[in-house]
């Protein structure tokens, strides 16, 4: 196989529902390692072009690559884990725990374990570690907050140790206070695990002070680069792409924890 360190290579995507076009000549290279944030207004073709990513929509016109390989002969898709914009959906009479829901991210490499429930429960309690939910683990998915739940999910995506994790939005209906603490988890997984990430988000103003790059879509891709440049580009630039002001704040790169 042809050895890459590009984790994605999208070219020249473009993607129609019937007679509506939603995106249009796509170029994107996420390297591996880096953490790329998607940004762009409601009905820009940010979840169609992560559905493209992971062969969920049929590839119309224009190519992608996944760790090297067409995305026609892929098949390596433990190595991906997705977590929906829609995720945090149960309700408090779901019958299952949060252990439960971990697991079920382990079925695609289940057969490892079968003999080792030991090894089995270890890692679902790290997976829910690297999101600060351990202590939640036999409580029912229904009881928790919607961003507890969300914390869990991608815990089940973790848990399967993916090199690439994509996220669609995971901080709707999240906090202020704990949008901040969900990204410096999410720059953990990034830094310290080297899982490549990509998340769509519409937190424009927090976002770039932890992710290396940004792009910002809307049927095209209007802006690709680092966080650096996106701070650049950002304010005027970005209220006209949004279409509508937009208050973006202003943070410095030095700042701790
Ligand atoms: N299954 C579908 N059939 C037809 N049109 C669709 C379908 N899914 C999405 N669309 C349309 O495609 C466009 C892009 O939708 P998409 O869900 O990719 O946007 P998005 O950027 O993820 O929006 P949001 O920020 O609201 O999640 C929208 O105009 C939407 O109405
Ligand atoms: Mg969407």
């Amino acid at each position: 196989m042809k050895k890459t360190n590009s984790v994605l290579t999208i070219k020249d995507l473009s993607y129609r529902y019937d007679n509506q076009t939603v995106l249009e000549n796509i170029h994107l290279v996420v390297p591996s390692g880096s953490f790329l944030a998607i940004v762009g207004p409601n009905g820009s073709g940010k979840t169609t072009l992560l559905k493209s990513i992971l062969g969920l929509v049929k590839l119309q016109k224009g190519s992608i690559e996944l760790f090297g390989t067409p995305i026609s002969k892929f098949k390596d898709w433990t190595r991906i884990g997705f977590v929906s914009q829609k995720a945090n959906s149960f309700n408090s009479g779901f019958p299952a725990t949060v252990f439960e829901v971990v697991s079920s991210g382990l079925t695609a490499k289940l057969g490892l374990f079968r003999f080792f429930k030991h090894e089995h429960k270890k890692k679902v309690i790290e997976a829910l570690q690297s999101v600060g939910m351990e202590k939640f683990l036999y409580r029912n998915i229904g009881e928790l907050s919607g961003g507890q739940q969300q914390r869990v999910f991608i815990a089940r995506s973790l848990v399967s140790e993916p090199d690439l994790l994509i996220l669609d939005e995971p901080t709707v209906g999240v906090d202020a206070q704990t949008v901040q603490t969900f990204y410096n988890m999410l720059e953990d997984i990034n830094k310290k695990k080297g899982i490549t990430l990509i998340l769509v988000t519409h937190d424009v103003g927090t976002i770039s002070d932890k992710v290396s790059h940004v792009a910002c879509l809307n049927k095209h891709l209007h802006f690709h680069g680092s966080a650096k440049e996106f701070d650049m580009f950002a304010d005027p630039d970005l209220s006209q792409f949004y279409g509508h002001s937009l208050q973006v704040i202003t943070h410095d790169h030095s700042h701790g924890r």
